[in-house]
Protein backbone atom coordinates (compact mmCIF):
# COMPACT_ATOMS: atom_id res chain seq x y z
CA UNK A 1 0.00 0.00 0.00
CA UNK A 2 1.10 3.35 -1.30
CA UNK A 3 1.80 5.48 2.16
CA UNK A 4 0.27 9.25 2.39
CA UNK A 5 2.66 11.60 3.48
CA UNK A 6 1.16 14.66 5.40
CA UNK A 7 3.32 17.87 5.44
CA UNK A 8 2.36 19.61 9.01
CA UNK A 9 5.27 21.86 9.06
CA UNK A 10 3.81 25.05 10.75
CA UNK A 11 5.31 26.77 7.68
CA UNK A 12 3.49 24.91 5.26
CA UNK A 13 0.52 25.24 7.57
CA UNK A 14 0.43 29.00 8.04
CA UNK A 15 0.63 29.78 4.19
CA UNK A 16 -1.72 26.80 3.12
CA UNK A 17 -4.24 28.75 5.72
CA UNK A 18 -4.08 31.89 3.46
CA UNK A 19 -4.68 30.25 0.10
CA UNK A 20 -7.57 29.10 1.53
CA UNK A 21 -9.07 32.55 2.34
CA UNK A 22 -11.46 33.28 -0.33
CA UNK A 23 -9.80 37.41 -0.37
CA UNK A 24 -6.16 36.12 -1.11
CA UNK A 25 -5.55 36.97 -4.55
CA UNK A 26 -3.75 35.71 -7.47
CA UNK A 27 -0.29 37.22 -6.81
CA UNK A 28 -0.30 35.96 -3.24
CA UNK A 29 -2.07 33.09 -4.18
CA UNK A 30 0.94 31.30 -6.26
CA UNK A 31 3.74 32.76 -4.38
CA UNK A 32 2.45 30.75 -1.30
CA UNK A 33 2.11 27.69 -3.64
CA UNK A 34 5.87 28.12 -4.99
CA UNK A 35 7.10 28.55 -1.50
CA UNK A 36 5.46 25.29 -0.40
CA UNK A 37 5.81 23.49 -3.46
CA UNK A 38 9.54 24.11 -2.05
CA UNK A 39 8.81 23.23 1.64
CA UNK A 40 7.10 20.06 0.56
CA UNK A 41 10.08 19.38 -1.48
CA UNK A 42 12.24 19.39 1.02
CA UNK A 43 10.22 16.66 3.08
CA UNK A 44 9.48 14.60 -0.06
CA UNK A 45 13.31 14.20 -1.27
CA UNK A 46 14.28 13.34 2.63
CA UNK A 47 15.21 9.73 1.69
CA UNK A 48 17.07 10.33 -1.66
CA UNK A 49 20.32 8.13 -1.31
CA UNK A 50 23.64 9.83 -1.24
CA UNK A 51 27.09 8.32 -2.45
CA UNK A 52 30.67 8.95 -1.36
CA UNK A 53 32.63 11.03 -3.61
CA UNK A 54 35.97 11.97 -3.35
CA UNK A 55 36.77 16.04 -3.73
CA UNK A 56 39.45 18.49 -2.90
CA UNK A 57 38.37 20.88 -0.02
CA UNK A 58 40.84 24.42 -0.17
CA UNK A 59 42.64 22.37 2.72
CA UNK A 60 42.82 18.79 1.78
CA UNK A 61 41.02 16.05 0.05
CA UNK A 62 38.23 14.49 1.33
CA UNK A 63 35.17 11.76 0.83
CA UNK A 64 32.07 13.81 1.29
CA UNK A 65 28.44 12.70 -0.66
CA UNK A 66 26.11 13.91 -2.67
CA UNK A 67 23.09 12.38 -4.46
CA UNK A 68 23.54 9.10 -6.16
CA UNK A 69 21.46 7.30 -8.54
CA UNK A 70 18.30 8.60 -10.18
CA UNK A 71 17.91 12.08 -11.23
CA UNK A 72 14.82 13.55 -11.05
CA UNK A 73 11.67 14.08 -12.87
CA UNK A 74 8.83 17.15 -12.47
CA UNK A 75 5.77 16.78 -13.66
CA UNK A 76 2.83 19.47 -13.59
CA UNK A 77 -0.48 18.34 -14.61
CA UNK A 78 -1.64 21.57 -16.00
CA UNK A 79 -2.96 24.06 -15.43
CA UNK A 80 -2.93 23.67 -11.74
CA UNK A 81 0.27 22.03 -11.24
CA UNK A 82 2.52 24.33 -13.09
CA UNK A 83 2.43 26.14 -9.69
CA UNK A 84 4.69 23.58 -7.73
CA UNK A 85 7.04 23.62 -10.82
CA UNK A 86 9.58 26.87 -9.77
CA UNK A 87 9.61 25.41 -6.04
CA UNK A 88 10.93 22.53 -6.72
CA UNK A 89 13.18 23.77 -9.26
CA UNK A 90 14.10 25.95 -7.12
CA UNK A 91 15.47 22.92 -5.10
CA UNK A 92 16.78 20.85 -8.01
CA UNK A 93 17.69 22.63 -10.64
CA UNK A 94 18.84 20.14 -12.91
CA UNK A 95 16.02 18.19 -12.74
CA UNK A 96 13.98 18.15 -16.21
CA UNK A 97 10.37 18.97 -16.18
CA UNK A 98 7.50 17.63 -18.33
CA UNK A 99 3.95 18.18 -18.96
CA UNK A 100 0.60 16.45 -18.64
CA UNK A 101 -2.35 18.42 -19.67
CA UNK A 102 -5.68 17.08 -18.16
CA UNK A 103 -8.94 18.81 -17.76
CA UNK A 104 -12.20 17.81 -15.63
CA UNK A 105 -15.19 17.41 -17.83
CA UNK A 106 -17.52 19.64 -15.42
CA UNK A 107 -20.68 17.31 -15.94
CA UNK A 108 -18.71 13.53 -15.85
CA UNK A 109 -15.58 14.81 -13.52
CA UNK A 110 -14.03 12.77 -15.64
CA UNK A 111 -10.60 13.58 -16.71
CA UNK A 112 -9.86 14.02 -20.43
CA UNK A 113 -6.55 14.27 -21.89
CA UNK A 114 -5.38 17.20 -23.76
CA UNK A 115 -1.32 17.62 -23.93
CA UNK A 116 1.73 15.14 -23.20
CA UNK A 117 5.33 16.50 -23.70
CA UNK A 118 7.88 14.27 -21.39
CA UNK A 119 11.80 13.70 -21.40
CA UNK A 120 12.77 10.97 -23.49
CA UNK A 121 14.97 9.64 -20.13
CA UNK A 122 11.80 9.83 -18.00
CA UNK A 123 11.69 6.13 -17.46
CA UNK A 124 15.23 6.16 -15.25
CA UNK A 125 14.45 9.24 -13.20
CA UNK A 126 12.38 9.31 -9.92
CA UNK A 127 9.05 11.05 -11.29
CA UNK A 128 7.32 14.13 -8.93
CA UNK A 129 4.14 14.60 -10.73
CA UNK A 130 2.62 17.77 -9.23
CA UNK A 131 -1.20 19.27 -8.81
CA UNK A 132 -2.69 20.96 -5.56
CA UNK A 133 -5.96 19.42 -6.29
CA UNK A 134 -6.51 15.37 -5.31
CA UNK A 135 -10.40 15.37 -5.72
CA UNK A 136 -11.64 12.53 -7.25
CA UNK A 137 -8.30 10.92 -8.07
CA UNK A 138 -9.14 11.07 -11.81
CA UNK A 139 -6.36 13.24 -13.03
CA UNK A 140 -3.66 11.38 -11.06
CA UNK A 141 -4.64 7.88 -11.44
CA UNK A 142 -4.29 8.74 -15.08
CA UNK A 143 -1.62 10.40 -15.06
CA UNK A 144 0.12 7.91 -12.95
CA UNK A 145 -0.97 5.44 -15.46
CA UNK A 146 0.22 7.70 -18.43
CA UNK A 147 3.73 7.55 -16.89
CA UNK A 148 3.81 3.88 -16.02
CA UNK A 149 3.21 2.82 -20.15
CA UNK A 150 6.15 4.37 -21.10
CA UNK A 151 7.91 2.58 -18.68
CA UNK A 152 8.35 4.36 -15.41
CA UNK A 153 8.76 2.56 -11.82
CA UNK A 154 9.73 5.56 -9.46
CA UNK A 155 6.97 8.00 -8.95
CA UNK A 156 5.56 10.41 -6.22
CA UNK A 157 2.27 12.66 -6.38
CA UNK A 158 2.85 15.36 -4.65
CA UNK A 159 -0.47 17.41 -4.22
CA UNK A 160 -1.49 20.66 -1.77
CA UNK A 161 -5.47 19.33 -0.64
CA UNK A 162 -6.70 15.77 -0.93
CA UNK A 163 -9.98 14.50 -0.32
CA UNK A 164 -10.28 11.01 1.64
CA UNK A 165 -11.60 9.82 -1.87
CA UNK A 166 -9.09 11.05 -3.84
CA UNK A 167 -6.30 9.00 -1.68
CA UNK A 168 -8.34 6.09 -1.28
CA UNK A 169 -8.49 5.73 -5.59
CA UNK A 170 -4.78 6.53 -5.93
CA UNK A 171 -4.03 4.31 -3.26
CA UNK A 172 -6.06 1.35 -4.88
CA UNK A 173 -4.98 1.85 -8.19
CA UNK A 174 -1.19 2.53 -7.69
CA UNK A 175 -0.42 1.31 -4.61
CA UNK A 176 3.35 1.68 -5.36
CA UNK A 177 3.27 5.62 -5.55
CA UNK A 178 3.84 7.57 -2.26
CA UNK A 179 1.36 10.34 -1.81
CA UNK A 180 2.61 14.08 -0.49
CA UNK A 181 0.09 16.16 0.81
CA UNK A 182 0.01 19.58 3.17
CA UNK A 183 -4.00 18.36 4.16
CA UNK A 184 -6.11 15.95 3.82
CA UNK A 185 -9.54 17.60 3.95
CA UNK A 186 -13.10 16.90 4.97
CA UNK A 187 -14.44 15.79 1.76
CA UNK A 188 -16.16 16.46 -1.75
CA UNK A 189 -19.56 17.97 -2.35
CA UNK A 190 -21.74 17.39 -4.89
CA UNK A 191 -19.60 19.14 -7.94
CA UNK A 192 -16.66 17.19 -6.79
CA UNK A 193 -14.96 20.13 -4.77
CA UNK A 194 -12.59 19.67 -2.06
CA UNK A 195 -14.10 20.64 1.36
CA UNK A 196 -13.57 23.12 2.94
CA UNK A 197 -10.63 23.10 -0.13
CA UNK A 198 -10.02 26.10 -1.32
CA UNK A 199 -11.59 26.36 -4.41
CA UNK A 200 -10.87 25.80 -8.19
CA UNK A 201 -6.90 25.93 -8.10
CA UNK A 202 -6.12 26.78 -11.51
CA UNK A 203 -8.34 29.77 -11.96
CA UNK A 204 -7.15 31.62 -8.51
CA UNK A 205 -3.49 30.86 -9.64
CA UNK A 206 -3.94 32.16 -13.11
CA UNK A 207 -6.81 34.73 -12.06
CA UNK A 208 -9.55 32.65 -14.85
CA UNK A 209 -12.19 33.53 -12.86
C1 LIG B 1 -8.21 20.40 -11.23
C2 LIG B 1 -6.96 20.10 -10.42
C3 LIG B 1 -6.71 18.65 -10.74
C4 LIG B 1 -8.10 18.10 -10.87
C5 LIG B 1 -8.43 17.37 -9.61
O1 LIG B 1 -7.88 20.64 -12.53
O2 LIG B 1 -5.89 20.92 -10.71
O3 LIG B 1 -5.96 18.44 -11.92
O4 LIG B 1 -8.98 19.21 -11.06
O5 LIG B 1 -9.64 16.74 -9.71
P1 LIG B 1 -9.80 15.15 -9.71
O6 LIG B 1 -8.93 14.62 -8.62
O7 LIG B 1 -11.26 14.99 -9.43
O8 LIG B 1 -9.42 14.64 -11.07
P2 LIG B 1 -8.95 21.16 -13.61
O9 LIG B 1 -9.58 20.02 -14.31
O10 LIG B 1 -9.87 22.15 -12.96
O11 LIG B 1 -8.05 21.87 -14.69
P3 LIG B 1 -7.14 23.19 -14.57
O12 LIG B 1 -5.97 22.86 -13.67
O13 LIG B 1 -6.72 23.42 -15.98
O14 LIG B 1 -7.98 24.30 -14.03
N1 LIG C 1 -10.16 21.03 -8.71
C1 LIG C 1 -9.94 22.16 -8.01
O1 LIG C 1 -9.26 23.07 -8.50
N2 LIG C 1 -10.47 22.27 -6.77
C2 LIG C 1 -11.18 21.28 -6.21
O2 LIG C 1 -11.64 21.43 -5.07
C3 LIG C 1 -11.42 20.12 -6.98
C4 LIG C 1 -10.89 20.01 -8.21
Amino acid sequence: MSQLHIIDHPLVQHKLSIMREVETGSKDFRELLEEIALLMGYELTRDLPLEDVEIQTPICPMVAKKISGHKLAIVPILRAGLGMVDGLLRLVPVAKVGHIGLYRNEETHKPVVYYSKLPKDINERLVIITDPMLATGGSSCDAIAMLKEIGCTNIRLMCLVAAPEGVKMVQAAHPDVDIYVASLDERLNDDAYIVPGLGDAGDRIFGTK
